[in-house]
């Protein structure tokens, strides 16, 4: 009986001294501009409320994003997070604070907010703290596609979009699904870490009547843009006056080639 109760008593005491805090083992990703919920909680359930909870970036522990002690939270968090971060419930039934839920909810995401997060619970006697990732993705703008005639009637095509975090990866397919050659691609990055990316490859008719370029972040993630160069090869359609010049060029030649045969 009295060992009974002693083991008893251990497991309270251990109980009361461990705090074991769970985040999720995968990184979460969210895009630029959107809200995020950073999950982590207490297991097995404990009262949160009277703890402190600390979140913080890389070495940042006495700069933290948020602050949650003595019952609310504390006006210390870092200039940057201020407005943007709250304590949140990572699932409606989560019984929030009163059953260990210390989810962090970020909003308005930068590209900035990319990287480690440290979820850090501490009571008088114990302490628990795990840290997971978050990455920021930003999809770009729909690709614009624009042709310009060479000397030797194939088309330089140039694909553009913008907005994209981080660097996008580039094809160049034809109507057929044939992988064209790029002839180059390079990546800018603007004053707000947004990568733009410009493209081009030379075609000539026999390659492909419908040219695509599609810029992506991984599969799943991407914008394609498509462009008919038949139509500015041999047409009167409203391409740049470059291009119409030679499309009417060349058409006219095949014509004259075609009425002298
Ligand atoms: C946070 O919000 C308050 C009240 O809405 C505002 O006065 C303050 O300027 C904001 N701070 C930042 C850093 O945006
Ligand atoms: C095609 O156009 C791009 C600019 O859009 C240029 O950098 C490239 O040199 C051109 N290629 C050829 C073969 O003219």
């Amino acid at each position: 009986m009295v060992f009974i109760i002693i083991v008893l008593l251990n497991l309270l005491i251990e109980a009361s001294v461990s705090l074991t805090v769970v985040v999720p083992p995968d990184p979460i990703v969210a895009h630029v501009g959107s809200t995020v919920i950073l999950p982590c909680w207490i297991s097995p359930p404990e009262n949160a409320e009277a703890l402190e909870i600390r979140w913080y970036r890389q070495d940042q522990f006495n700069n933290p994003v948020l602050l949650y002690n003595q019952g609310k939270i504390q006006d210390v968090q870092e200039e940057s997070y201020r407005n943007r971060s709250s304590l949140a419930l990572r699932s409606d039934q989560s019984g929030g604070l009163k059953y260990g839920d210390v989810s962090l909810r970020l909003e308005k995401l930068r590209v900035q907010d990319g990287g480690l997060f440290h979820c850090y619970v501490s009571g008088e006697h114990s302490y628990g703290s795990e840290e997971m990732t978050l990455k920021i993705t930003a999809l770009g703008s729909a690709p614009v596609l624009s042709p310009e005639s060479l000397d030797d009637g194939r088309v330089n095509i140039s694909c553009r979009s913008s907005g994209w975090y981080p660097e996008p990866s580039v094809s160049w397919t034809s109507d057929e699904g044939r992988v064209l050659r790029p002839g180059g691609t390079s990546h800018t990055r603007g004053a707000d870490e947004m990568i733009s990316v410009h493209s081009w490859t030379a075609v000539s008719l026999s390659d492909a009547q419908l040219v695509s370029c599609s810029v992506s972040l991984r599969p799943g993630e991407l914008k394609e843009g498509r462009l008919d160069i038949q139509g500015i090869v041999c047409s009167d359609s409203s391409g740049p006056w470059k291009a119409l010049f030679f499309s009417v060029l060349i058409c006219s030649l095949l014509g004259s080639v075609w009425l002298i045969f």
